[in-house]
């Protein structure tokens, strides 16, 4: 009846009273472990996983409040409830500032134990979703949820569609910010799969060591660290769809244990030997410049290839013409009732240098400078001055119209170089070889440029990876 709930732990020194709760609980459908002690059950929380327990007040050693007290310093979410015969207001008053979710006083309807129990193993169960949500289950987007009329933006909206309901692998290009987590959500609930899972994994945000594991899994005892056996996200996502985010970041090695996955379908655990195989759906996105990244040797053409087979392009902000109001107005409406404040509209001087900037950052940059814009306004109304002075921001970038005439030539580039550099070695993971291999120079130059342009670093014990400390303008 409730199969993904731990059992309940409970704790009471009267062998009679163990076994009514026990049956009372079973009936309701929960597991119960029972122990005489409260040291007994501490012991046992370190060890096994529990959804909550329940205690008595008065027991042998250790009395239920003292439980009560120690389990809070060590797991400040656990829930404890205390029965007791001895029942006072003060005490019970007691129980709940220690922490208690429930105090109940003997005898007590087995009603009112089943109610408090209930609520604990949705509380269990909301914050275990919420773990499963964080650990990056991908959110599925309806196709309406991409804002744009613009005919690129109407070209991707058709093609995604067309390809939706196949199970053709989707490549995913386009800039930062552009969408692409929007597009490939899309395409999965418009798919045959939409009522299976839908599992993304960011290959940026895990280190490369652990992504082979999360991805196909371990064996028990495969590297230090690997205590349980664990299944990989594939399995996870089988009969579904998985997104691999960030493509373009993934290792070499791993690229070509992902595409014989690709080939087949086939996999083994990091640590086993047993083929595995599963039937996933597969899209693919990065924001890297992937033809750049083959030439570089940094990314395997056959893969590209077999994750070419249907490529989508997101378009820059830039390319979307009067979209930009759409989406400011759409960005607008969703922050003033998040924010419950009412703003009506975006004044014509607004919308003038809306329309005139570049969007290095593309619509995640838009959403932040409207946000930014609903905070300060308060007239109900947008103006230029409720946005932020883009001159400053397009140094950095790739125009420099509204640069100011105070500015010599080598200041710009400079400011140019430097933005160069350190969007190179971001997109490395702070490496100096493989920044440098991009940017084709030696790795002393690209040193000799760090000091001249005043960007201090600390580099780690080899000396590749540095970390930008302070970066002086
Ligand atoms: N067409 C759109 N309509 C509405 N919101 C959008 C649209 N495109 C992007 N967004 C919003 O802009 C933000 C950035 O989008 P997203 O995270 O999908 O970009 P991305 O292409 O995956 O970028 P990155 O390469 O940096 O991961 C998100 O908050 C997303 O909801
Ligand atoms: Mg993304």
């Amino acid at each position: 009846m409730k199969p993904k709930l731990p059992p309940l732990l409970l704790i009471d020194d009267e062998k009679n009273m163990r076994l009514s709760l026990q049956t009372v609980m079973s009936e309701e459908g929960y597991e119960t472990r029972a122990v005489e002690s409260a040291e007994e059950g501490l012991e046992l929380l370190k060890t096994d996983e529990f959804f909550m327990a329940i205690a008595d007040a008065r027991l042998g050693g250790m009395s239920g409040y003292e439980f009560l007290e120690k389990v809070k310093e060590r797991w400040p979410q656990f829930p404890v409830l205390i029965i007791t015969a001895y029942a006072t207001p003060k005490l019970a008053v007691e129980a709940i500032k220690a922490g208690a979710i429930d105090y109940l006083a003997k005898p007590f309807a087995p009603e009112e134990l089943i109610h408090a129990v209930t609520r604990c193993a949705e509380r269990y169960q909301l914050i275990k979703e919420n773990i499963d949500l964080r650990a990056g289950s991908g959110q599925v987007y309806r196709l309406d949820q991409i804002i744009g009329n613009c005919p690129q933006v109407n070209e991707l909206k058709q093609l995604i569609k067309t390809v939706a309901p196949t199970d053709a692998t989707v490549f995913i290009l386009g800039e930062s910010g552009t969408g692409k987590e929007l597009v490939a959500g899309a395409i999965h609930a418009l798919s045959k799969r939409a009522n299976a899972k839908y599992v993304r994994i960011n290959c940026a945000a895990i280190p490369e060591m652990l992504l082979e594991s999360e991805l196909f899994g371990h064996e028990k005892g495969s590297f230090t660290g690997a205590h349980k056996q664990k299944t990989g996200r594939v399995e996870e996502a089988d009969q579904g769809t998985i997104f691999l985010d960030e493509i373009g970041d993934m290792s070499r090695p791993l690229q070509a244990k992902l595409l014989r996955f690709l080939e087949d379908g086939s996999f083994t655990r990091v640590g086993g030997n047993e083929e595995r195989r599963v039937d996933v759906r597969l899209i693919a996105a990065t924001n890297r410049d992937i033809v750049h990244a083959i030439r570089e040797n940094l990314f395997r053409e056959d893969l590209f290839h077999r994750l070419n087979v249907v490529q989508l392009r997101s378009p820059p902000l830039r390319e979307r013409g009067d979209d930009i109001l759409l989406l400011a107005e759409h960005f607008i409406n969703q922050f003033s009732i998040s924010m419950n404040k009412p703003v009506k509209k975006l004044a014509d001087d607004a919308v003038a240098k809306l329309k005139s900037h570049h969007w290095p950052g593309n619509i995640r940059e838009l959403k932040n400078v409207i946000e930014r814009a609903v905070i300060l306004e308060t007239q109900g109304e947008i103006n230029a001055d409720h946005l932020p002075d883009f001159r400053i921001e397009s140094k950095l970038g790739k125009s420099d119209d509204g640069m100011p005439p105070s500015f010599g030539l080598e200041e710009i580039l400079s400011v140019q170089e430097k933005e160069i550099i350190l969007r190179a070695l971001e997109q490395n993971r702070f490496s100096l070889t493989k920044s440098s291999a991009q940017l084709k120079i030696s790795k002393e130059n690209l040193v000799e440029r760090l000091q001249k342009l005043n960007v201090h670093m600390e580099s780690t014990r080899d000396n590749d990876v540095v970390i930008p400390l302070k970066v002086n303008s």
